[in-house]
């Protein structure tokens, strides 16, 4: 196992969520897998302090900024710190990429979700390389990784369907190649082995998606699997359908959004939205995607202790139950 502890909330305005990776592992997550799960642990022991680079942006409170800004980050294209989020989600692009091309499962907690440019490049161009390599991977694997998005949104406005400004709303379409950006340190970095196939793309748990996105899913016909699929099929055939569509010879990612939880379960997270998973729906996505044999990478990202308001243990619980149950913790 690869972990990666990113401190880092530059993807959206609300400080906090660099304190999610810490808040996580002091409930014991790391020890669990190591000692119940059986797993060894490579990789990140402490959090990085991703918030080192994070600039005084406009929509932070100042006063609440524990960092020092160590560069100007003025907007580009309407996009709130798009330098520290390229430079940061850059570094844990290559993190990750040394873990996943070692052949680890890499496990990232985070931070906001905006990582995932760097956790979902990383990993796609570790399988894409493994798989051009003879004999790392079974014969019959694609060198292009599959990923299943659980989360209220879709992430995938581009900077200009963007109402917020805010990247964590923004990954998916930067990690598909819908959205690029010619501006020098702005995810200039990114090369055609990170990206990753609109058709490898699966959506779990939307309820919040806005015009513009809406509008990206259905011209691309991106497979989503919204809360009313879930009411109307069960979560079961949801996760049927979903590794259905991406079959069995294609390495998954999981990039778990905790806003995906209804917030009766996971209050502490920055953009909550009523009306989402259960506990046990969560749990069930990720024990589904254990259970393929398929899972490279997986990340649990917006878990923001500072938002207190509902309590912060369900949240930390919450999360610690999911990245088990996506590490192939079973019941009996
Ligand atoms: N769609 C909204 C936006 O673009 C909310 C995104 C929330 N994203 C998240 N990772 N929690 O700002
Ligand atoms: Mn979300
Ligand atoms: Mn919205
Ligand atoms: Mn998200």
């Amino acid at each position: 196992l690869g972990i990666t502890l990113v401190g880092f909330s530059g993807g959206q305005c609300r400080p906090g969520t660099e304190s999610g990776p810490a808040v996580l592992t002091e409930a014991g997550l790391l020890t669990q897998l190591s000692e119940e799960l059986g797993y060894t642990l490579h990789g990140d022991e402490q959090v990085r302090n991703f918030d080192e680079y994070q600039p005084t942006v406009t929509g932070r409170d100042a006063t609440v900024s524990n960092s020092t800004p160590k560069f100007d980050d003025p907007d580009v294209r309407g996009m709130k710190n798009p330098r520290s989020v390229s430079a940061v989600t850059e570094q844990i692009s290559e993190l990750v990429y040394q873990q996943a091309r070692q052949g680890r499962l890499a496990l990232t907690l985070g931070g906001d979700h905006s990582i995932a440019i760097g956790t979902v490049s990383g990993v796609a161009r570790a399988v894409r390389e493994r798989c051009a390599a003879d004999g790392t991977l079974p014969e019959s694997t694609t060198p292009e990784i599959a990923v299943i998005w659980v989360d209220a949104h879709a992430d995938i406005n581009t900077p200009e369907t963007s109402d917020s400004g805010n990247i964590h709303g923004m990954p998916v379409s930067f990690l598909t190649g819908l959205a690029t950006s010619s501006e020098k340190g702005v995810f200039d970095w990114l090369r055609s082995e990170h990206i990753l196939n609109l058709n490898k793309l699966v959506y779990i748990g939307l309820r919040d998606v806005d015009v513009g996105e809406k509008k990206i899913l259905r011209d691309n016909k991106i497979k989503a699997f919204s809360m009313h699929d879930i009411d109307r099929y069960g979560i079961g055939k949801v996760m049927d359908m979903a590794l259905e569509y991406i079959g069995s010879e294609t390495p998954i990612h999981l990039s778990f959004d905790v806003d995906a939880l209804d917030p009766m379960w996971a209050p502490s997270t920055g953009t909550p939205v009523r009306g989402g998973l259960t506990l046990r729906e969560g749990d069930f996505i990720c024990e589904a995607v254990a259970e393929s044999g398929q899972c490279v990478g997986v990340d649990l990202v917006e878990v923001n202790p500072r938002l207190v308001e509902g309590g912060v243990s369900d949240t930390v619980r919450a999360g610690v139950s999911l990245v088990r149950c996506a590490l192939g913790d079973t019941l009996l």
